[in-house]
């Protein structure tokens, strides 16, 4: 069996490390799939086109929940975005801007250069 592919905007990784679990990355990765699932948003439902994964340690850990977001520019390359002391909001936004190509939210950023 063939696995089925799904195009996607863009992949939201969600700290899954210690420090970020006892900031709440936890509830926050939960509330997350739950709106991108009721908003259509998740990308194996009709009109949605977002990833979300749980990972390792995003290396902000005195700062969570710590998230990356990353997507294909549209002129090729990857364009990336690091954002710490996360909240649902936040999050959300992120989703939806990357689901709707707009660029990414500047707050709460951290890493290299936009
Ligand atoms: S535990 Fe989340 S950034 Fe390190």
């Amino acid at each position: 069996m063939t696995p089925r592919y799904f195009r996607t905007s863009g992949h939201l990784l969600v700290c899954g490390g210690a420090t970020c679990q006892q900031k709440g990355s936890p509830l926050l990765y939960k509330a997350l799939w739950n709106a991108l699932e009721t908003q259509s948003l998740a990308y194996y439902k009709k009109g949605g086109s977002v990833r979300l994964t749980q990972s390792g340690c995003l290396g902000a850990c005195g700062s969570g929940p710590a998230v990356c977001a990353y997507r294909t520019r549209p002129e090729g390359g990857l364009e990336e975005g690091w954002y710490a002391a996360v909240d649902f909001p936040l999050a959300l936004r992120l989703a939806r801007t990357m689901h709707e190509g707009q660029p990414l939210p500047g707050e709460h950023r951290y890493g290299p250069e936009q």
